[in-house]
Formats: structure tokens, sequence, C-alpha cells
């Protein structure tokens, strides 16, 4: 028997880089020595089973031939996958993936149940399960989020959008003026998902986006030349407004800001999707989690026309400290906007002279 296994795993080995298939038995040589058809299919883990059946025919001949996969089947064992990997709603994120395999949506997988998978769609497929299963954010995967209806692009170099960030937006569009010709700054603009749609929203807005991170401000001006807002929007590599030099005219009418506002001793508690894998300086921001907000409001003024606008988002747990960090000279507190679940979520200030 260990002779025999040995064999199976130098032919094994045999085919590794070769770009080609692996017959079904070297991936269970313990179970499929004879595979039939038949035997193959009932093997557990159909996506396993996907690359070869051999029936006893073709099997002394060494010729394999691939068995197909069905959506159904593929979104069940897809599923399985990532149980196991503790991946919660595991049938919908099953689904989300192979709809990205297939470049369809959901509609069509669920009216295709009987629809076959080509082996390179089982490939894709498997790998992306693969990554899920280890933790990575569908998003990270896909390349996309949605967020107040538009299409943005993500990576591993900025935060996925949230979709409590579309109070921001939401709160920023009542607050500018009727006529919407506003000059907006972002500070932390990651994506790009609040002042693409803003200006997406606001077709006499200007805006400037800053970022202390090159590489997330390179993905926001993908997602503003793909929303069609690049010409009215320029980026700038900053730490809060360190980089931005002064401000044409009387200054901005609006300041938002999504910052980082996690506590440095909370991170070790987030989900690992976020701690493992979004960018550390979109999430954390000090010991407390309100270096930045402080910054924000100590800052913010400089920059700001009279009567002019600032506001963020705050973590959960956050209101009560960033009352206390509102100086009443500077600022007017205009409102407090709570989120879907009731949670205080978004602070608009208004400069005062
Ligand atoms: C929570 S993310 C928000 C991203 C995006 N605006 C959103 O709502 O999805 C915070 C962003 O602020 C950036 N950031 C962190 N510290 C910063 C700082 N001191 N100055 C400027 N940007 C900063 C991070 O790189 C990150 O892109």
């Amino acid at each position: 028997m260990v002779g025999r296994l040995c064999r199976i795993r130098e032919e094994r080995d045999s085919y590794r880089g070769a770009n080609k298939k692996v017959p079904i038995r070297f991936l269970f040589p313990k179970i499929v020595q004879n595979a039939t058809c038949d035997k193959a299919k009932k093997l557990p883990g159909l996506l396993e089973t996907h690359y070869i059946r051999t029936t006893g025919a073709e099997h002394n001949q060494h010729r394999h031939q691939t068995m197909s996969t069905s959506i159904a089947q593929a979104i069940l064992q897809g599923a399985n996958t990532l149980r196991k990997g503790g991946v919660p709603d595991e049938r919908r994120e099953a689904g989300s993936l192979l709809m990205y395999v297939l470049e369809r949506d959901r509609s069509y997988i669920l009216t295709h149940a009987e629809a076959e998978l080509s082996d390179e769609q089982v490939e894709k497929f498997i790998a992306a399960l693969n990554e899920r299963a280890r933790g990575k954010p569908l998003q990270y995967i896909t390349g996309r989020q949605e967020f107040f209806g538009l299409e943005f692009e993500v990576n591993s170099d900025v935060l996925i959008p949230r979709p409590e960030t579309e109070l921001l937006v939401e709160a920023a569009l009542a607050l500018v003026s009727q006529n919407g010709a506003a000059f907006i700054c972002d500070v932390g603009t990651g994506s790009g998902c609040v002042i693409v749609t803003l200006l997406h929203k606001l077709s006499l807005a200007r805006a400037v986006a800053l970022d202390i991170s090159p590489a997330a401000l390179a993905v926001a001006e993908r997602n503003a030349t793909r929303h069609g807002v690049h010409d009215r929007l320029s980026f700038v590599t900053s730490d809060c407004f360190a980089g931005l030099g002064p401000v044409p005219g009387p200054g901005f009418d609006l300041i938002v800001s999504n910052p980082p506002y996690v506590a440095e001793r909370a991170v070790d508690g987030l989900q690992r999707e976020v701690r493992d894998f979004e960018p550390r300086a979109a999430l954390v921001s000090g010991e407390d989690g309100l270096t930045v907000i402080r910054r924000l409001l100590l800052e913010s003024g400089n920059y700001l026309k009279s009567g002019g606008v600032l506001i963020f988002e705050m973590g959960f747990d956050q209101h009560d400290a960033v009352r206390q960090l509102i100086d009443e000279n500077s600022w007017k507190l205009l409102e407090i906007y709570h989120d879907l679940q009731g949670i205080p979520r978004t602070v608009a200030l208004a400069k005062r002279d």
C-alpha cells in the first residue's frame, strides 16, 4: 500500500506546473483508485470532483473527461467551504462570489440553477472561495462595493465603504447651499466614495480630496474618473490639512470626513475581515480613537469660510467624548444624526465668526 501511494504521489506530482487537469484519483487517492463516473459523482465535495471523471474503459486507457458542475451544486458546495471557514451568511456569500465569477447578477444565478460552469469558472470560483474562507472580505475579492447607488472600485489600500457612511453623504447634501455650487474638502477620502458621490449629486460643486495614503488616493482618482467627476476634484497626499497649502478664496463651504476612529486597544476585538485585511491607517486613530477627530475640530476652522460647515462620522460609542471636544466658541452644533440603528453617528457643526 505504501509503495502504491508513493507511485500515486510521484505521478500526481508530475502534473504540477504542467497546466494539466489533475485526475481525481490524485485528489482522493485512498477513495478513487478506480473511480467510475458514478462513483466519482458520489464523492463528497462536488467542486473537488469537478476535475475529472474516469469511466472504467477510459480509466484503463488513461483518458479523462471533465465532470460538470451546475450553479446549484456550486452554491451548495461553496457555502459548505465558507461555513467551514467560519464565514457567516455563507450561502449568500457563495452566491455573490459566483456572480462575480460568472459576471452575472443574482437573478441569473437564481433562475439558472442547472446551468453549467466551465472549467475556468470552477477554478476561479474555488480560488475565490478559498480566499474568502481565509477571511478576505468579499469586496476585496470582487474589487467593488456599492455606495449610495454607485459602484466603487476597492482594494486592500482602502476601507470598504460602509452603509452607515451614506448618512454622512445625505446630511452633507442637505447642508450645502440650494444651488449646490459648493467648494468641499474631504479629509481621509479613501476610495473616494463620499466625495465622488457628493460631486456626482452636485454638478456645480468642486472639491479637494485629502488622504495620508497615496495608494488610497490612486483608487479614489480612478473612482472619480469612473463616475465622471474627475475634472472637479483634486487629490492631495496630506496628513489632515498639513499638505494642503493655502485655500483659494474665502475657504471651503464644507469639510466632510469619515476619519479613522477605532481605539488602539480595540483593534484585537475587531472582526477578522476588518482587523486582518483593511488598512490600519483607515481604522485606528491613536489610543482612544479620537486623534484625527481632535485634529479636525482644531484645524478645520482655518480652512472653512465663515459659517462654513464641518461634518464628520464618529464611532458608535464616541458621542459623549466628541461632545466634550467641541469648543463652543469656535463651533455651533447644527445637528447630530442617528444611523438606522439609532446610534449617534454624524456630527454637523458651523464655524462661528
Ligand atoms: C475610515 S477611512 C474612510 C475612507 C472613506 N472616506 C470612506 O468613508 O469609506 C479613513 C481614511 O483616512 C485616511 N487617514 C488616516 N489618517 C489620516 C490623516 N492623519 N490624514 C489624512 N488622512 C488620513 C486613511 O488612509 C483612510 O483612507
